[in-house]
C-alpha cells in the first residue's frame, strides 16, 4: 500500500476508471456528489472511502477537506479529477455558467491543494496530478467557459508547483485524451490515462513538477519566450529600459 490518495470527480468517467486502478494500491479517498452512486459501485471495498462533496460549494469543501485531513492525516496524493461540462458560446454565457465553471474547474482544485499541502511540505512528500486538458492550449469556438476555468486551473498548478519546489512535492498537469465518459463521446476509454497517473504519481524526488503530460507525452505549456530575457530582470537596468522602451520601428505601427 502507497499511502492514502484524495481524488475528485470520483463518481464517473475517467475519476471512477482511476479509483477503481487504484484501489489497492492506495487508500482511496473518493469524492464527487453522487454518492448513492459510488457507495453502491465501491461500497464494499475496503480501501475506497466514498464521500458526498459539492465542489461549487466553497465552504462545503473547505470543511469537508478540513474534516479529511483531521481524519487521515498526511494525504501525500491528490487527483483533482473533477470537472464540468459546458459547451455555451461566449455570448450565452450566464453569470451563473461563469461562476460555476470557475468554482468547480478551477477554485476547487485550488482548495484541494491549499488543504493537502501543508502537511505534504511538513512530510516532505506529495504527488499531485491536476487533470487538465489539450484542448484548452488550443481553444476552439464554443467551450469558452470551460476553456478558461481549465486554464486558470493550469495557472495554479504550474505556480503551486514553482512555490513547492523546495520540498520533495512534485505536481503536474495531466491531460487524458478524447475520452468517452458522461462528459463527452471520445474514441478513447477512460483507462487510457492510467499509466501516465501512475508514472506521475510514481516520481521520484528529482521527477518533473510543473509540467503537462498527454497520454505519455510531454506537452509544452508555454511558448519559449525566453522569458526571463524578455520580461526581466525587476531591477532593470538602463541598457534593459531603453530597449523595451524604445522598441523596434516595424513594431511601433
Ligand atoms: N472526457 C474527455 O474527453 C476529457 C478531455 C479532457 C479533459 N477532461 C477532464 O477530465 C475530467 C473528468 O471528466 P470526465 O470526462 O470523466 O467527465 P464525467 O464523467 O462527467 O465526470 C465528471 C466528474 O466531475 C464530478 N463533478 C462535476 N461537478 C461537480 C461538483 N459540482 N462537485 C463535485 N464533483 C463534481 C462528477 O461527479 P458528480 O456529478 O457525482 O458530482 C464526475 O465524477 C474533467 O475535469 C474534464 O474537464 C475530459
Amino acid at each position: 500500500m502507497n499511502g492514502t490518495l484524495l481524488i475528485t470527480g470520483a463518481s464517473s468517467g475517467i475519476g471512477a476508471s482511476l479509483v477503481r486502478h487504484l484501489a489497492g494500491d492506495y487508500e482511496v479517498l473518493a469524492l464527487a456528489r453522487r454518492i448513492d452512486r459510488m457507495n453502491r459501485e465501491y461500497g464494499d471495498h475496503p480501501s475506497i472511502h466514498p464521500y458526498e462533496l459539492d465542489l461549487a460549494d466553497a465552504d462545503g469543501t473547505r470543511s469537508l477537506l478540513a474534516d479529511l485531513v483531521a481524519e487521515w492525516g498526511h494525504i501525500p496524493y491528490l487527483l483533482n479529477v473533477a470537472g464540468i461540462w459546458n459547451t455555451k458560446s461566449l455570448l450565452e454565457l450566464t453569470d451563473e455558467d461563469l461562476r460555476l465553471a470557475m468554482e468547480v474547474d478551477a477554485f476547487a482544485h485550488v482548495r484541494t491543494m491549499q488543504a493537502l499541502l501543508p502537511a505534504m511540505r511538513e512530510h516532505d512528500f506529495g504527488r499531485i496530478v491536476n487533470v487538465s486538458g489539450t484542448g484548452v492550449l488550443v481553444p476552439m469556438a464554443g467551450w469558452a467557459a470551460q476553456y478558461a476555468s481549465i486554464m486558470a486551473r493550469n495557472a495554479y498548478g504550474v505556480t503551486a508547483a514553482h512555490e513547492n519546489d523546495d520540498r520533495n512535492v512534485k505536481i503536474n498537469l495531466m491531460g487524458p485524451g478524447p475520452t468517452s465518459t458522461e462528459m463527452y463521446d471520445g474514441p478513447l476509454p477512460p483507462t487510457a490515462c492510467h499509466s501516465t497517473v501512475d508514472y506521475l504519481l510514481g516520481l521520484d524526488a528529482d521527477g518533473p513538477t510543473g509540467r503537462m503530460f498527454w497520454l505519455g507525452y510531454e506537452v509544452p505549456l508555454f511558448p519559449e519566450l525566453g522569458a526571463t530575457e524578455l520580461f526581466g530582470p525587476f531591477h532593470a537596468d538602463e541598457e534593459y529600459l531603453t530597449r523595451v522602451c524604445d522598441p523596434p520601428e516595424e513594431l511601433r505601427g
